[in-house]
């Protein structure tokens, strides 16, 4: 039986041999951020994806972000451990139905969160990320009405931090919407010096509980260069392994969902394991596949967020 340092050591091997680089999420478990060149939120992987000089990209993460690095460094070749590895607000947004609510507002300015298929990212104007929202809103001319898809959460933090005039798509992430206002609440009560971090997918009545609200990197950053050393992470759980590698004597404590389990984990991201990623570097398969007219479509709106991050 291969033991889990010697499965390390062979992907490390292969990874050489493929001239390969291994990008994460911080979403993914400890042992695979461990083990990539460079772990980041959403707007990082894809700054640094387009960027790769290696062969092969292996994609720890869902397949939208993969997609993503494949649309930005087309001459790569973009291999997943899982190609399962899905997410519900990009599930959330089926193209026939997006492309007609698109055409009932045809002078509006759609703004599109990353975490969609490329089919979405080429109806779109502009992309967005947690991290950038606000500032792509707020460039957008005062005289036009905004759509912003698919995060109806994401969505109407951001309109009510621009105060811009915007039509929601109605779609949601089905990790940030199941945390429980009660357990928020109870925990706060029982650390009242913890400060409470949220990720903005999650709805206004987990919002308006937050002392900072933020994307993975801001949540992660601001733990550890904060004076404080207790906090209340609402978002997944993921996050608090750079946390602890950064700050390891502060108290992370992650809240339960509705059904009372300790279980915010991305079932997504989760699918990806140390296994998968060597049979994906054996086999250079699952690989990203994206017709060029498509990928061309899509890299535009992607291009502009980059140009304004
Ligand atoms: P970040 O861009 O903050 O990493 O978020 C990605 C995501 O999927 C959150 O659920
Ligand atoms: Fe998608 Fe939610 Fe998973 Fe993020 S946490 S990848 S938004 S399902």
């Amino acid at each position: 039986m291969e033991t889990k340092e010697q499965k390390i050591e062979r992907l490390l091997h292969l990874k050489k041999e493929r001239n390969a680089i291994i990008l994460a999420h911080f979403y993914q478990d400890g042992e695979i951020q461990d083990i990539a060149d460079f772990i980041g939120d959403s707007l990082a992987l894809s700054q640094f994806a387009q960027n790769v000089k290696e062969d092969v990209i292996l994609f720890a993460g869902v397949n939208f972000m993969a997609e993503t690095a494949k649309i930005l460094n087309p001459g790569k070749i973009v291999i997943v451990p899982d190609l399962d590895a899905g997410c519900s607000l990009a599930d959330s947004a089926e193209p026939a139905a997006f492309a007609k609510w698109r055409q009932e507002y045809p002078d509006a300015v759609l703004v599109t969160y990353i975490n969609t298929t490329a089919e979405i990212k080429a109806l779109s104007d502009i992309i967005c990320t947690s991290s950038n929202a606000e500032k792509i809103v707020s460039s957008i001319p005062e005289d036009k009405l905004i759509l912003f898809a698919p995060d109806k959460f994401l969505g109407s933090y951001i309109k009510q931090k621009t105060n811009r005039e915007m039509v929601l798509w109605n779609g949601s992430c089905q990790v940030h919407e199941m945390f429980s206002e009660d357990k928020v609440l109870t925990l706060k009560v029982e650390h009242p010096d913890a400060i409470v971090l949220a990720h903005p997918e999650c709805p206004p009545n987990i919002l308006k509980h937050a002392d900072i609200i933020g994307s993975t990197t801001k949540i992660i950053n601001y733990a550890v260069t904060s004076e404080n050393d207790k906090f209340i992470i609402l978002t997944e759980p993921g996050v608090i392994h750079e946390m602890k590698k950064h700050a390891p004597d502060k108290t992370y404590l992650d809240v339960p969902n509705i059904d009372g389990c300790s279980c915010n984990e991305c079932p997504y991201m989760r699918l990806n394991t140390i296994d998968k990623m060597i049979a994906a570097l054996e086999n250079l398969e699952p690989q990203i596949h994206l017709d060029e007219e498509l990928r061309l479509r899509a890299l535009l709106p992607i291009k502009k967020m980059l140009e304004l991050s």
